[in-house]
């Protein structure tokens, strides 16, 4: 039987990341775990609890006693459950985007994360994608990607997933909030976002997605 090895890709917001990471899955027979959903639902979570998100405590005690479920659906991308309430939409707005970084940097609340990421990912077969997957929740993952493009590129690219969704979208406002959210996902204390040492550095500013998935298959083929 063929070996069943962990994918980590990480990268900054709109790389295509989770485009790239849906593909790779249905391609190898991989299972897909979508990190960013989960610190989003929690996100969605706290906005709706009316938190203060400068709350450490509060926002730790959410993440520790959620119930996030992650199940997976015919087009890949998973239908997301926190307590039992269905967020795959509402997880995407603006208001969650700008406001997930502050839950994000909280460091009892990654620990929770990263400890519940590691259980679902156990057993190999599994595509992991996010911002710390290949430093922090998998470092043993045997095949790591930094997936990245340029600003401008990424901006494009979220545009046009917004609008897809219907979303009214104003492209210099998502340049700026996509530097914020990056600036601050790469500043943080714990677990930056940064390539593993060992990562392959991705630039798909001018690839396709199929390009990309390509490549990454082919090396997940190579090391398998
Ligand atoms: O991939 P995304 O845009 O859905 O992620 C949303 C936010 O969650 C992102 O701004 C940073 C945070 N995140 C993180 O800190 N660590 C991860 N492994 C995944 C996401």
């Amino acid at each position: 039987m063929e070996r069943k090895i962990c994918i980590a890709i990480d990268g900054p917001a709109g790389a295509g990341k989770s485009t790239v990471a849906r593909l790779v899955a249905s391609r190898l027979g991989y299972r897909y775990l979508d990190t960013g959903a989960m610190y989003r639902a929690l996100t969605w979570q706290a906005l709706q609890n009316g938190l203060d998100f400068v709350d450490e405590p509060a926002l730790v005690n959410l993440a520790r006693t959620a119930d996030i479920q992650l199940l997976p659906t015919a087009d890949g991308s998973p239908q997301v459950l926190i307590n039992g309430q269905d967020v795959t939409l509402p997880i995407r707005s603006q208001q969650v985007s700008q406001h997930v970084s502050l839950l994000a940097k909280v460091p009892g609340v990654r620990r929770e994360m990263v400890q519940r990421q590691r259980q679902l990912a156990a057993g190999g077969g599994v595509v992991v994608e996010g911002r710390d997957i290949g430093t922090r929740v998998l470092p043993q993952a045997e095949l790591k990607i930094f997936l990245t493009a340029s600003p401008r590129v990424r901006a494009a690219r979220r545009a046009a997933e917004l609008a897809d969704r219907g979303e009214a979208v104003d492209v210099a406002q998502l340049t700026e909030e996509i530097a914020r959210r990056d600036a601050m996902d790469a500043s943080r204390e714990v677990d930056p976002l940064r390539p593993a040492p060992d990562a392959l550095y991705l630039d798909c500013s001018q690839m396709s997605i199929a390009e990309v998935v390509e490549y990454i298959v082919d090396r997940a083929r190579g090391v398998k």
